[in-house]
């Protein structure tokens, strides 16, 4: 089945989709982004998306598109067109088109917007949750407005493939002061010894995760105990558990940091019952 893209009002067979090589998300990656989980063919968080992506796109001073409630109608029909059950759909807004040049265009231009949905296996992701994953720790190097899902993520990409590289899934970054920042696309999360949940608060260094959010809202009903403070890759080492949030991850274990186990290094308890409550603290539309 060919799979179908929303480009700037139309729905296109992706073999047909192009943008214009002036866009400002291709020449600057002046662009934000938002990346959905789909299951049961809904969309899952779907608000707390949309109010992030109007937070990016106000920081960045880039025109809403549309209004959101019309975004939402635009994710759903990709969504369905492209027959997706389980998997992911993808936002991306561009501040549009015009000369190259750093500044923002003198004219107004339209922002342009794509969607994309692509259908996962489920039984991947449960796989790597029964397994669980691997992180290594780099230096942060990126910018300090992290809190802006911006489509510029050259960092991302390059501790992810260093991730990849030393054969594990993901990368932390630790700031100056030795503190866990957060994943290359996830949220870093650590289970006490006293089974406390600790994650580093969201007011500087990281993105505030949507996932991250729901799960939050979750601890009390989960009767889970929870610190928001920063931590340091020692401290994960020698935590219970350890785990990543991201949409398109749910809760994910993470069974060894820079090559040392946690805890005895399968996925942890606590993890594992996070990441099958989670979706019932979910929004679905
Ligand atoms: N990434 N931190 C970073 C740097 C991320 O890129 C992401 C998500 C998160 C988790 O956010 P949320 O729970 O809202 O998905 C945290 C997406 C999935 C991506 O870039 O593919």
């Amino acid at each position: 089945m060919s799979r179908i893209a929303y480009v700037n009002g139309r729905y296109l067979d992706m073999r047909d989709a192009s943008v214009n090589i002036e866009d400002r998300g291709y020449q600057f990656a002046d662009g934000v982004y938002e990346v959905c989980e789909v299951r049961g063919g809904k969309l899952v968080d779907m608000p707390r998306h949309l109010a992030r992506l109007q937070r990016s796109l106000g920081e960045l001073r880039i025109k809403e598109p549309m209004p959101l409630a019309a975004l939402s109608v635009v994710m759903h029909e990709v969504v369905r067109r492209n027959r997706v059950n389980y998997g992911i759909v993808y936002l991306q807004v561009t501040r549009g088109v015009a000369r190259r040049d750093h500044g923002f265009p003198a004219a107004p231009v339209k922002p342009a917007v794509v969607v994309t949905a692509r259908s996962l296996d489920p039984a991947k992701g449960q796989a790597n949750a029964a397994h669980g994953i691997k992180v290594i720790t780099l230096p942060e190097n990126r910018w300090p407005r992290v809190d802006i899902k911006s489509t510029a993520l050259l960092p991302n990409v390059l501790a992810k493939q260093a991730a990849r590289e030393a054969g594990a899934y993901e990368a932390w970054y630790v700031d100056r002061d030795g503190y866990v920042t957060e994943g290359s696309s996830s949220n870093a999360w650590i289970v006490t010894k006293e089974g406390r949940v600790v994650t580093r608060s969201a007011d500087a260094g990281i993105l505030a995760g949507v996932t991250r959010a729901v799960l939050m809202d979750a601890f009390e009903a989960l009767q889970v105990r929870f610190e928001e403070r920063p931590f340091t890759p020692a401290e994960a080492a020698g935590a219970a558990e350890a785990f990543v949030t991201a949409s398109s991850q749910i809760v994910m274990p993470v069974v060894a940091i820079d090559g040392q186990p946690i805890g005895d290094g399968k996925p942890g308890a606590l993890a594992k019952r996070l990441r099958e409550q989670f979706h019932r603290f979910a929004v679905f539309s």
